[in-house]
């Protein structure tokens, strides 16, 4: 707007109800206009003489209400209201981990309260208990639901439900499938609350895709969350749980914390060669680093990874892989070094 120019804020901004805004004088338009008021209008068109005019957003209400018959009109609606249903039970058969469960539940219970309260089943774990944390994970159809927030009276004609439970296959370290045996020797977890969910998400994943992505296991794993923030190890363990359910040999080097035999532990290597790398440009987070030091460690003959956001150290196999090739697999994987 040029200098000098201002006149005023526009219509819109006004306060002043006598400016229009485009150069109209309103005060000589500000008339009492002819035929039906809205109080007439209403009182003759015999509609209940009740009107109510709610504008919200603007905190603005007004209601318009004439008296006698209008309030005599308007109280039943809501004397009469009927009475809240009353609670109302279903009697259902629940199968779960292959096994039939006959319950009698209420129609407002979820299918974790059904399982812990009812059945004594501890398979899922209870996080925040309203949709957000995946800690109570199970399968439902091979689908992951959250079962704090299904119902159980909606999961009794037929469907299979499945647990932590469900997927072994038995004693031991030896009888877990291999997405538990992976989150156990992996050491994807720390306090544990959020595990049982990680499991049964990766699961539904891997029983679909044995040969995810990382992107793929973020993915599917978006409903889970894992404050300890053991993220890195859970994708790691994630993708060896995909490798052994490929067929192939999976190498763990996370110490045995079982008097069980060992499945498989690294052999260390002898002459194992360490070096410390700055990124051309440094990570924008800690996050960013794990997700690199997770990948770097899938690619054959790198051993181990250690470093932050400035650095990286891979440890490698100089049988397997060079200096050269470590440098080509940090470039290939979006970080260049120097
Ligand atoms: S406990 Fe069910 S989603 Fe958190
Ligand atoms: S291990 Fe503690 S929340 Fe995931």
């Amino acid at each position: 707007m040029a200098e000098g120019k201002f006149s005023g804020p526009p219509a819109a901004l006004s306060t002043d109800n006598n400016n229009c805004g485009n150069g109209c004088d309103e005060k000589s338009t500000e008339q009492p206009r002819a035929g039906l008021s809205r109080r007439d209008f209403l009182k003759r068109s015999n509609a209940g003489a009740v009107a109510v005019g709610v504008m919200t957003g603007t905190g603005f209400t007004a209601a318009l209400i004439e008296p006698a018959e209008a309030q005599v009109a308007a109280k039943p609606a809501a004397a009469n209201a009927a009475p809240p249903a009353p609670l109302k039970s279903r009697k259902l058969t629940l199968d779960i981990d292959g096994k039939k469960h006959d319950v009698t539940v209420d129609v407002r219970e979820s299918l974790w309260e059904t399982m812990n309260y009812q059945l004594g089943l501890a398979n899922s774990n209870l996080g925040c208990d309203r949709a957000q944390c995946g800690a109570c994970t199970i399968l439902v159809d091979s689908k992951p639901v959250n079962g704090c927030t299904v119902l159980s009276a909606r999961n009794g004609r037929g469907q299979k439900i499945l647990t932590v439970a469900g997927i072994t296959k038995g004693p031991g370290v030896a009888g877990l499938h291999p997405v538990q045996r992976a989150f156990w020797l992996e050491g994807g977890f720390q306090c544990g609350i959020c595990t049982r969910g990680f499991v049964m998400a990766s699961y539904a994943l891997l029983e679909k895709n044995n040969k995810p992505t990382n992107d793929e296991i973020k993915e599917a794993l978006a409903g889970n969350i894992c404050r300890c923030g053991e993220y890195p190890k859970i994708l790691s363990a994630v993708q060896k749980a995909a490798a052994e359910m490929r067929g192939e040999k999976v190498v763990y080097t996370a110490p045995l914390i079982t008097g069980d035999a060992p499945v498989a532990v690294a052999a260390p290597v002898a002459n194992a060669i360490t070096k410390q790398f700055e990124f051309a440009a440094p990570l924008g987070t800690i996050e960013q680093y794990d997700d690199l030091a997770s990948e770097l460690k899938q690619r054959p003959g790198i051993l181990g990874v250690a470093g932050s956001e400035r650095t990286i150290a891979p440890t490698w196999d100089p049988a397997k892989i060079d200096e050269a090739g470590v440098r080509r697999a940090l470039a290939e994987l979006g970080h260049a070094v120097r």
